[in-house]
Parts: structure tokens; sequence; C-alpha cells
């Protein structure tokens, strides 16, 4: 059998942190014949609850889980780390001044960074799912020392998903029949979900695209106001589907991706005009445990002015944090 993996878990007695810690450990992420070792960090407050979860990780006596130890410390919490999700940060509340947001979660990923830096293995792998997802994975890449910028990628395959559920249904299709949507820029209501591309079963779909008023009034805001609509029906935010998301993104960079191609937050290296040194979606491909661009697509005028303005935003965050000494 294969060396255990250890996978770290930030915010693990959250709500996302209980959905995901089961499918990881049920073998969901590695497959059936992979044994991992689950590392929690939380706040000193929610350690207990870490525990609680802990024990009934323990109660289920799943055949692909190691072990499990619980850390109020980023340092000891991130040492051996072959993968981490960055699940726990302080996202946005009502009221709350854009500069205070950005400096808490600088607190929180600056020192997350030097952590892995310090103690990870060199395989490391970072999903920072914590929001603003895209500009606190920048912020943990900087403080990251020896770690290649590419290690470190945000989650937008929540959106992607989005995108794939909303297509399927509009079209009267599976989700699997669909492939080559992306999700492009930030992870947030300036992103960029592009069915530009998109085939079902392999034919373009030129009707749906034509069908204006759907794309633009419809699709595009429906998937980009989705966990606003999540929260409005349940009373609390989306947590399993965030998960699922993020167990199909980590997924797919170890053990490479099964269509064209899918979305995630990577590190720009300048590719379709956004700026080097944001972490942006772009449609991506995966392979031997690293992400790479999709190059060469054809981008037409709108989807020109969407990707500008959801990358001007991450420039503009990027900016507010250099800022702020916290990159
Ligand atoms: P939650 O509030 O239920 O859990 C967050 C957990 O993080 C709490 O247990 C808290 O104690 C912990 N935490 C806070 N600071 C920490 C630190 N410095 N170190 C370790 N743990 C820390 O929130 P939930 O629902 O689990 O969501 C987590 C994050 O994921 C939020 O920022 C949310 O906005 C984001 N999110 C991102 C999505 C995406 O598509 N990228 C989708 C859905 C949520």
């Amino acid at each position: 059998a294969n060396a255990p993996v250890n996978i770290t878990v930030t915010g693990a007695a959250g709500n996302i942190g209980y959905a995901l810690l089961f499918r990881i450990a049920s073998g969901a992420l590695l497959g059936p014949d992979q044994r991992v070792n689950l590392r929690l960090l939380e706040i000193p407050q929610a350690v207990k609850a870490a525990e609680g979860t802990a024990m009934e990780l323990f109660d289920s006596a799943f055949s692909t889980l190691g072990s499990v130890d619980i850390f109020d410390d980023p340092k000891q919490a991130f040492e051996g780390a072959n993968i981490a999700f960055l699940v726990g940060s302080m996202p946005r509340r009502a009221g709350m001044e854009r500069s205070d947001l950005l400096s808490a979660n600088g607190g929180i990923f600056g020192p997350q960074g030097e952590a892995l830096a310090a103690g990870a293995a060199d395989d490391i792998k970072v999903l920072v799912v914590g929001n603003p997802a895209n500009t606190n994975a920048l912020i943990a890449a900087s403080h990251a020392g020896d770690i290649p910028a590419s290690r470190f990628t945000a989650m937008t395959r929540l959106d992607h998903n989005r995108a794939l559920a909303q297509l399927a249904a509009k079209a009267g299709c599976h989700v699997s029949d669909i492939d080559k949507v992306a999700i492009w820029g930030n992870h947030s209501s300036t992103q960029y979900p592009d069915l530009t591309h998109a085939t079902i079963k392999g034919e373009p779909i030129t009707d749906i695209l034509a069908d204006r008023e759907w794309v633009e009034n419809d699709f595009i805001p429906t998937v980009a106001k989705r966990g606003a609509a999540i929260i409005e029906a349940r009373g609390a935010s989306s947590a399993a589907s965030a998960a699922s998301a993020a167990i199909d993104h980590v997924r797919d960079w170890c053990l490479g991706t099964t269509s064209a191609w899918t979305s995630a937050a990577v590190m720009s290296d300048g590719s379709y005009g956004v700026p080097e040194g944001v972490i942006s979606s772009f449609p991506c491909t995966a392979e031997n445990g690293e992400w790479k661009i999709v190059q060469g697509l054809e981008i037409d005028d709108f989807s020109r002015a969407k990707i500008d303005a959801s990358a001007a935003e991450l420039v503009d965050e990027k900016n507010a944090v250099a800022g702020m000494g916290l990159i």
C-alpha cells in the first residue's frame, strides 16, 4: 500500500469542515486504496467542537482513515502536510469595512503561509476555500517562501458545478453530458461563468447561446448569486456542495482531470490578458499533480469585457493588501 497522505483542514469545526472531513476520510478524495491522516486546525474556542467531529470520524470506522489529530497552532497542523484545505477564514459580514476584512484575513493567511513553508511536505498542494478565497490564497502564497506559487489555488469549482447544473436543467440533459464550461476571474459576484465553448454530448450549444436573454440575465446572475439564494432558502450558507466541490478540485489536481477541462483559480501567468500575479479562475486541466491553463480559446467581445472586469477586481484586491503590507 502507498504511504498515508497527510491532509490538513483548517476551520475543521465549521459547516464546510463537517461535510468535508467525512468525504475525505471515506475515500472520496483519493480512492479506496489510499489511507489518509487528518490534521485539523481550529481556533482555541472551537477545538472542543473539532474534538466532537473527531469522535464521529472515529465512530465511522472508515477503512481509509489512518489518524485524526487536532491543533490550534498552524505550525503543528501543517507539519508533514501533503494537502491543505484552508477553509477557516474571516468572510465579509454586513457593515464590515474592506480594510478590516483584508487585515483580519492577512492575520490568518500570512502566518498559515509561513507555517506551510516551515513544515509542509515537498509535494504540498493548497486549496483555499475561505473567502475572499482568491486574495487569501495570494496572501498565503506570498508568505510561503520556497513553495512554488503554483501550489496555491482558490476554489471556483463550486461555481463551475453550479454552472453545469444550470445548463443541464436548461437543456434537459444530464450534467455528465456537458463539457467545456468555464469560470473566469474572482470567486465573487464579478465572476464570469462562460458558456461560449460549452458542449452537450460533444455538440456546441448554438441555440442556447443565441438566447442572450437567458445567458446574460438568467444563467450568469443565477450562478454568480447562487450562494445568496442558498442562504435565503436554507438559512445557512452552502456547506455540503462547497465541500463536494473542494473534493472535486483536489481529486482532479492529484489524480488528473477526466473532462476536457474544469475551472480552478490559479496564479495567473498573464494568459488571456489576466495580469500576472493574481490568483484567478481559468479553464484548467490537471496532469501529474500540476494545473495548466487551457490555451488558445477564442474570447469574444462579451467575454472579454466580463473577464477584464473580474481581473480588475482581483488587481484591486491585490493592490489593497499590498498597500496594507499583507503581501
Ligand atoms: P463556518 O463559520 O461554519 O466555519 C468556519 C470555521 O473556521 C469556524 O469553525 C472557525 O472557528 C474556523 N476558523 C476561523 N479562523 C480560523 C483560523 N485562523 N484557523 C483555523 N480555523 C479558523 O464557515 P463555513 O460555512 O464552514 O465556511 C467557511 C468559509 O468558506 C467561509 O469563508 C465561506 O465564505 C467560504 N466559502 C467559500 C466557497 C467557495 O466557493 N470558495 C463556498 C462556500 C463557502
